[in-house]
């Protein structure tokens, strides 16, 4: 395959570049550099073009120029608490410039994508785990411009013969084992690399957002899965892709761990105290997420590889400590 990266500078496309070089195929890098990192590219030898995806002429020429046949789809804004006071910011981005990405590859004749879509469509679902058959109803701008998008593929698989994957990520979190790249967001939201923080002598606690929630510890309950599982699924869904159809494919781990049981395998993995302080709910949380990837396992052949909280957060621990201020360092 002759794969083209959008947004594969960020924390979860460099890690499905390497999945994708490993397995074989051809790959070009296609990043605004906004969120991602030009060195989470370099060391792969990979060509990294500098673009937004909305840039139809920058996107019409790589593509061209490389036969890209499949494209793999990252570039996006990803915090749910963000798209509920800046919803413009998400439709914007995540849902009207992939539009314009399906236009600019229906017009290079590009046929087949994988789409990186998420958990958050299912807003507060009234079962676990979570089969890929339940009610679609996001409760954040976040979740909703990806189920924009999801509907879009649809209807270009009827109309077009597009071809492709959504794969609803469940809480992504860890690092390459080979420790060169990982999670450095700016700001860092998401709750791992947080944590992390307090034993890096960044922040002195972690604050938990609620714990009056109906959950055993009161505390929001999510289903993390280790990113490098999360990059071979990739690689599988875009060997699954077939024309005229859009899959779609949950990825987590089938097993939920509260907010307060994240704290304390940080605790254990780093040997740090980490004072947690309770603070309100953050708006858009749903209490409990954990997915069903029953599909995933049976349909793509998909092994998570590292499925236990404490191997995620050690691989974590690992690119934090040697790398405290990300690609700065
Ligand atoms: N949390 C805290 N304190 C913090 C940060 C987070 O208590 O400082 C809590 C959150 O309230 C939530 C849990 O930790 O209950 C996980 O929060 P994250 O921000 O790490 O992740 P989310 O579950 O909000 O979001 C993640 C991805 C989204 C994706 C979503 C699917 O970041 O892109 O999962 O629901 F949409």
């Amino acid at each position: 395959m002759n794969v083209l990266l959008t947004g594969g500078a960020g924390y979860i496309g460099s890690h499905v570049l390497r999945a994708v070089l490993a397995a074989g195929h051809n790959c070009v890098v296609y990043d605004s550099l906004i969120k991602g990192h030009a060195e989470a590219v370099e060391t792969t030898g990979a060509e990294l073009v500098l673009g937004d995806i909305a840039d139809t002429r920058k996107l019409l020429q790589v593509i061209g120029d490389n036969k890209i046949d499949t494209v793999i789809n990252f570039a996006a804004f990803i915090e749910a608490g963000e798209s509920m006071d800046k919803p413009e910011k998400y439709f914007r981005n995540n849902t009207v410039k992939t539009l314009e990405l399906l236009e600019t590859m229906r017009a290079g004749g590009v046929k087949r994508i994988v789409f990186s879509s998420t958990a958050a469509v299912y807003g507060t679902p009234e079962l676990t785990p979570i089969a890929e058959t339940a009610p679609l109803a996001p409760i954040n701008p976040y979740g909703s411009s990806k189920l924009c998008v999801e509907y879009m593929l649809q209807a270009y698989a009827a109309a077009y013969g597009l071809g492709g994957v959504a794969l609803r990520y469940f809480n992504v979190a860890g690092a390459h084992p080979a420790g060169d790249i990982g999670e450095a967001h700016s700001p860092e939201t998401h709750l791992v690399p947080l944590v992390l923080q307090v034993p890096l002598g960044q922040r002195d606690d972690i604050k938990i957002f609620g714990d009056d929630y109906d959950t055993p510890d009161g505390t929001c309950i999510r289903d993390y899965i280790h990113v490098c599982d999360l990059a071979d699924a990739h690689v599988l869904a875009a060997g699954a892709i077939e024309p005229g159809e859009i899959k779609v494919y949950n990825l987590g781990n089938g097993e939920g761990f509260s907010v307060k049981e994240v704290i304390e395998t940080c605790r254990k993995v780093t040997g740090h105290a980490i004072p947690a302080e309770i603070t309100p709910r953050r708006p858009g949380d749903p209490p409990r997420l954990v997915a069903s990837s029953a599909k995933a396992i049976e349909q793509l052949g998909w092994r998570p590889e590292y499925p236990e909280l404490e191997t995620i957060v050690s691989h974590a621990w690992a690119w934090h400590e040697s790398h405290p201020n990300g690609y700065n360092d």
